[in-house]
Order: structure tokens, then C-alpha cells, then sequence
């Protein structure tokens, strides 16, 4: 049920605090150690791969991105990320040294399955994140993480993208303390931190006032964009999907140093920009776009990092969103967006949950 909520959507963005917690606290033991059952995946096995491949599609391909973003920094492994469409029909480079990381919320895309086959034909081990227990990924696959997440009903994902998050983060921690390329210091100090990271989604919810005044601003709109760099751009990824799919507005992301390539030839007067700011090295670079948008006429809106320096000067709307350690920081900055997708499409009087054209599992090609 809806829970007293207006929406399946609402109620999986308030579910998310709980979804976070669930994924990573039920498998901590005693030692807080992360115990991950379903994964047979040894030292040995790790020690041979030579490359993980990561394939998925929407929503959870982007989950990916920032999976590849944690093994590579935590672990030390190289990662390719692909769209599972894209990655069955390229004779892609897998053997018996990959490790194939398949993501699905549902366990029944026909794409994600496919691909899944194909890498198994080539060799590859297979690991898949998913929500539903004993679905078709699920069964196929030689090791299993589960995302706590209970079930997602609305058809635009919310809670089952952040705990695909914090799966990856468990995994890359995982076979970081495996690999010993983390010292137990930096993984007890992750733990906590990911730990901490539900009572941080709600202080995001309880902004929820601030951010639906933004979300007027948007419903004006003919189109958006969204900038980001590094972590923030995969964000700014899913951020657009979420605004377009439910919303129906326009919206594009773009890597931030991007737009003088072409894209900022689209900005003129009042066009909304909301600039991503949550990475510490990258913030003055988001910064000086952010004053190039603003010079052709955009209306910025920044969801920065709380306590970035000079924001206020650049930004017309600002949206804070609690400090942890950068890496962790797509949890955060992705439920602003979230909120700002449900209030465009509600304030449009569009139907939230099931927004046209659109299936919740898609198991057709
Ligand atoms: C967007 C969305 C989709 C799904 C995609 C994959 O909000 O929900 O992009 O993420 O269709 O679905 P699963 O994860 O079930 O394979």
C-alpha cells in the first residue's frame, strides 16, 4: 500500500533512509565486517580477473557508473560500464578473467538477461545486484547481492537506485579488504559512513518545501539541463531521466566542461541549469561554468555540497545537501532531484506513478 502517501513514488523516496539501512546493516557482523553470503567469489578468483564489466539499462546502468567509480578508487580493478542494449550486440572483449556485474531492480530486463547469457557463453563469471529474489538474473547468476530495497512499485526508480548504491559500495569495500588495497582504518571509517547515510536522506526529506518552490520554476520550463563533473555528472544522468520520464520536460545532463563544445549555444533567457556541486576538487571548475550558463541568461540552480565556498555568488536557488566523503555523495545529491521530478510531474497534474508509455519491467527487447 501507499502508506498514508499520495504516490508509490513519495512513498519510495521516504522509504530510502530505511532501504539504505536494511542493505547494509543486516549483513555487518559482530566485528562490524561486511559478510556477503551469496558471494562465492574468493581471494583466488578476484587475484585472476583482469577486468569487472558492468551492464545494465536506465536507471540502474547509471548505478553502474558510479559502481565503476568506487572499484576502481576502493579496489584497484579496472571497469568497463555498459548500456546491456549496446553491450550484447558488440562482441565485447570477456573471457574467463571478467567479472560480469549484471544490475537489475526487477531481475527480468530482457536486455540485462541477454547480456548476462552472452558474457556466460564467453566465460565470464557472473554477479548480479537485484531486488527481486529468485528472478531470471538472479537465477542465472554464479553470485548473488540482494538489495534490500522491498518492493518498487512506481514505475520511475527511486529507492531501488540508491540501494544499488550502496551495493556497490559494500562490493568495492568488499573486495578492497580482500585485495588488501585498504587499510582496516579507511574500511571500518567507510562502514560507518555509509551507515550514517539514512538519518542524512532525511534531513535532505524534511527540505522538501525548498524544493518544491524550485520545482515551479520547472513546470515554466520548455527545457532543462543538468551539469555535473566526475560523480556529479553520473548524477546529473540520472537526474535528467528521472525529471523527463515523469515529468515530460526536456531535460538533458551534460559533463559540465562539455558545453563549450555546443550544447551552451541551447541557453538562452530564463533557462533553467541545475549545476550538480558535491565533488571538492571539481568545485571551482563547477563554479566557472556555472558563471558561463549564467552570463547567456540561465536561471542556476545549484544542489551543492553544504559549505561549498562562493556558491552563493553564482547561484540563483540553492539546494544543500549534507557533507560526507565525496565518494559517497551521489546517495545525497540524488534525492533532491528526485523530489524535483515528483513535484514537476504532480504540480503538471500528470499521473506520478504510471507516466506514459512507460512499463515498470521491460521483458521485451
Ligand atoms: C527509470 C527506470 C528504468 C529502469 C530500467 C532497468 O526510472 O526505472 O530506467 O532502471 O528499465 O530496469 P531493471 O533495473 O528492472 O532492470
Amino acid at each position: 500500500s501507499k502508506n498514508g502517501y499520495s504516490h508509490f513514488m513519495m512513498k519510495e523516496i521516504y522509504d530510502q533512509p530505511t532501504a539504505i539501512r536494511e542493505t547494509l546493516c543486516r549483513r555487518l557482523d559482530e566485528k562490524r565486517h561486511i559478510q556477503l553470503d551469496d558471494i562465492k567469489l574468493q581471494k583466488e578468483d578476484l587475484d585472476e580477473l583482469n577486468k569487472i564489466y558492468i551492464v545494465a539499462c536506465g536507471t540502474a546502468y547509471h548505478a553502474g557508473l558510479v559502481g565503476k567509480y568506487a572499484i576502481e578508487k576502493l579496489a584497484r580493478i579496472p571497469v568497463e560500464v555498459d548500456i546491456a542494449s549496446e553491450f550484447r550486440y558488440s562482441d565485447p572483449f570477456v573471457d574467463d578473467k571478467t567479472l560480469l556485474i549484471v544490475v537489475s531492480q526487477s531481475g527480468e530486463t530482457a536486455d540485462t538477461l541477454a547480456a548476462l547469457k552472452e558474457a556466460k557463453r564467453k566465460g565470464a563469471r557472473v554477479l548480479a545486484i537485484t531486488n527481486v529474489v529468485g528472478s531470471s538474473v538472479a537465477r542465472e547468476a554464479d553470485d548473488l547481492f540482494y538489495t534490500w530495497a522491498g518492493p518498487e512499485i512506481a514505475v520511475a526508480s527511486t529507492k531501488a537506485y540508491t540501494a544499488q548504491l550502496v551495493a556497490f559500495y559494500m562490493l568495492a569495500l568488499h573486495f578492497a579488504n580482500t585485495k588488501g588495497t585498504i587499510t582496516d582504518q579507511e574500511y571500518v571509517a567507510y562502514v560507518d559512513a555509509i551507515e550514517g547515510l539514512g538519518n542524512k536522506v532525511e534531513e535532505i526529506l524534511s527540505q522538501k518545501e525548498t524544493i518544491e518552490a524550485v520545482a515551479k520554476i520547472l513546470v515554466e520550463a520548455t527545457s532543462a539541463f543538468y551539469l555535473g563533473r566526475g560523480l556529479d555528472y553520473t548524477t546529473a544522468m540520472e537526474a535528467a531521466l528521472k525529471l523527463k520520464e515523469i515529468s515530460y520536460l526536456h531535460t538533458e545532463a551534460f559533463a559540465a566542461g562539455e558545453l563549450k563544445h555546443g550544447t551552451i549555444a541551447l541557453i538562452e533567457e530564463g533557462t533553467p541549469v541545475l549545476a550538480i556541486v558535491t565533488q571538492e576538487r571539481l568545485a571551482e571548475k563547477m563554479i566557472s561554468n556555472m558563471k558561463e550558463v549564467k552570463a547567456r541568461g540561465a536561471y542556476v540552480i545549484a544542489i551543492a555540497k553544504e559549505g561549498t565556498p562562493h556558491i552563493g555568488h553564482v547561484a540563483d536557488k540553492i539546494i544543500e545537501v549534507p557533507a560526507v566523503c565525496d565518494i559517497l555523495m551521489p546517495i545525497l545529491s540524488v534525492i533532491p532531484t528526485q523530489l524535483l521530478a515528483y513535484y514537476t510531474s504532480t504540480l503538471k497534474g500528470l499521473d506520478v506513478d504510471k507516466p506514459r508509455n512507460l512499463a515498470k519491467s521491460v521483458t521485451v527487447e
